[in-house]
C-alpha cells in the first residue's frame, strides 16, 4: 500500500476492505456521540454484539431447566466446549484433541508446568524472557520453589543486547545451545506484552529439542492476534487467554494446548480434578483418576458455561473473518499507524517518537516517546483515544484488524498531532 496521512486515502482503504462490515459486529465505548478510538484490543477485546444474545440463551435455559440444562438445555452445558473445540484449534493451529478451554491463564501455566518442568539433577533450568508479564515470573519462581529449588540457580533470563530493545533469535538460539542438557524448559511468550515483538516460535522449539528440553509458549498476546501453527512447529504446551485479541470479555475463559505426542501419556504428573477425566465414565464418580485423551485431560473444573457462551460466539466472528485475511489487513493496518507516527514525528519538534517494536509483530505498536510523553498521552485519552501507558515513557497501541479501520488510525494522528499542539 502506498500510504497517505490524509482523510481521503483512509476511506478509501476502508472501502476497499474486505473485513470492514466485521466493525459493526463489536460495541465500541462511546465519546461525543461516536466511537472512541479504541486501541487497546492487547489488554480487553471489545465486547461482540452478538455476546449479549449468547448469554440470554444460556441464562434462559439455566431458568427454564435448571440443573437439567446440563443435558436438556439448547448448548448442553456438560459438553458445552465441545461446540467450539474445532474453531479454537483453527485460531492457534491445532488439532481439536490438542486444545481445551479451561480456567484462567495463570492457572493453567502452573497446571501445565506440574507436568512439563521436571527437573532431574541435571536438567534443571528453565529459559524466560527478561521482561515476562509479572503472573509469568510469579509463576515460573513459585514452580521452581515447589520443586525445592531456588530461582537464581535455575532461571535463566534473555535480554536485549545494550542499546536495543528486543531480543535477537540469534541470542535465544545460541542461549539454548550453551545450556544444553541444563535446560529444562523453555517457557516464554509468543509475542512479548512490552515491546509487541514475535518470538519465532518455530525456530525455538526446534533448538529447545535438539538440546532435549520442552518447550512451551504463554500466547496472551500472540492468540488471535498472529499465525500460529502450534501442531505443525511442534510445541509441547502453549496457554492463553480469551479477552484481549479473542474478544470474549473480562476474565473470561482461557484456553491450552498439549501436543498430541503427549495426548495419551498417562504418566505425566498433573493437578487433577473430576472434569480431566473421560466425559463419558465421569458420573461414575468412581477412585482413581484417569485422564481424558488430549488436552482435556488437563481439566479441573465443569465448564464456566457463561463465559465459554461469549467465547463461542466471539470464536465464531474470528472464523468468518478468516485468519489470514485477518493477518494480511492487521499488516496494513499496523504499518499505516507506524507510517503516521513517523510523519508526526519528523515534522513537530515538541516530542519524539520511537517505536520499538521490530517488523516481526502482531497488532501492537510499542511507542517509546522522548518528550512529554505522559502529558501527550493524557491529552489523548481526553479526546476519546483508548490506549495504555506503560512507564516509564512507552504507550502501546494496538489497532484490531477486525473491528478497527484505516479511519480510526487516520483520527488518531489528528488527535496526536491537535494533542501535541497543546504540549507546553
Ligand atoms: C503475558 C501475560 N501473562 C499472564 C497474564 C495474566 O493473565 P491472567 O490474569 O488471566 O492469569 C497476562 C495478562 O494480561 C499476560 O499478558
Amino acid at each position: 500500500m502506498n500510504y497517505k496521512n490524509t482523510a481521503t486515502f483512509a476511506a478509501e482503504a476502508d472501502q476497499n476492505d474486505p473485513l470492514n462490515h466485521f466493525r459493526d459486529k463489536y460495541l465500541f465505548p462511546q465519546f461525543e456521540g461516536k466511537n472512541k478510538i479504541y486501541f487497546t484490543g492487547n489488554s480487553l477485546g471489545l465486547q461482540p454484539a452478538k455476546a449479549k444474545e449468547a448469554l440470554r440463551v444460556e441464562l434462559d435455559d439455566w431458568a427454564k431447566h435448571g440443573v437439567d440444562g446440563h443435558f436438556d438445555a439448547n448448548n448442553p452445558w456438560y459438553s458445552y466446549h465441545e461446540l467450539f473445540k474445532e474453531n479454537l484449534a483453527k485460531v492457534v493451529g491445532a488439532l481439536p484433541v490438542e486444545v481445551t478451554p479451561m480456567g484462567g491463564l495463570t492457572g493453567n501455566l502452573h497446571f501445565l508446568m506440574v507436568s512439563f518442568y521436571r527437573p532431574t539433577d541435571k536438567r534443571i533450568k528453565i529459559l524466560c524472557e527478561g521482561k515476562a508479564f509479572p503472573s509469568d515470573q510469579y509463576a515460573l519462581e513459585s514452580q521452581v520453589k515447589f520443586h525445592g529449588l531456588k530461582p537464581e540457580d535455575v532461571i535463566e533470563e534473555l535480554h536485549p543486547r545494550e542499546g536495543e530493545y528486543h531480543i535477537r533469535e540469534e541470542d535465544v538460539l545460541s542461549r539454548i545451545s550453551k545450556l544444553g542438557d541444563t535446560l529444562a524448559m523453555v517457557m516464554i511468550g509468543g509475542v512479548n506484552y512490552y515491546t509487541g515483538q514475535k518470538f519465532p516460535m518455530r525456530t525455538i522449539t526446534e533448538a529447545g529439542h535438539k538440546v532435549g528440553a520442552i518447550v512451551g509458549f504463554d500466547l496472551a498476546h500472540a492468540a488471535g492476534n498472529v499465525e500460529l501453527k502450534l501442531h505443525e512447529w511442534n510445541v509441547d504446551f502453549a496457554a492463553w487467554c480469551s479477552y484481549k485479541y479473542l474478544n470474549s470479555g473480562p476474565g473470561s475463559v482461557a484456553g491450552i494446548f498439549v501436543h498430541e505426542k503427549h495426548a495419551k501419556d498417562e504418566t505425566l504428573p498433573r493437578f487433577a480434578g473430576w472434569w480431566g477425566t473421560p466425559s463419558e465414565g465421569r458420573f461414575q464418580m468412581e477412585k482413581g483418576f484417569k485422564p481424558a485423551i488430549g488436552a482435556d485431560g488437563w481439566q479441573l473444573s465443569n465448564a464456566p458455561v457463561l463465559s465459554m457462551a461469549v467465547h463461542k460466539v466471539a470464536l465464531e466472528n474470528h472464523i468468518e473473518a478468516g485468519i489470514s485475511r485477518l493477518i494480511q489487513k492487521q499488516k496494513q493496518l499496523t504499518s499505516y499507524l507506524e507510517y503516521i507516527l513517523t510523519d508526526i514525528s519528523s515534522t513537530n519538534d515538541k516530542i519524539n517518537f520511537e517505536i520499538i517494536t521490530p517488523e516481526d509483530r502482531g497488532s501492537q505498536l510499542s511507542i517509546l516517546t522522548h518528550g512529554n510523553g505522559k502529558e501527550l498521552f493524557n491529552k489523548m485519552s481526553d479526546k476519546g483515544v483508548v490506549a495504555d501507558w506503560r512507564e516509564p515513557n512507552v504507550i502501546r497501541v494496538a489497532p484490531v484488524p477486525i473491528y478497527n479501520s484505516f479511519q480510526d488510525v487516520y483520527r488518531f494522528g489528528e488527535i496526536i498531532i491537535e494533542s501535541i499542539k497543546e504540549l507546553r
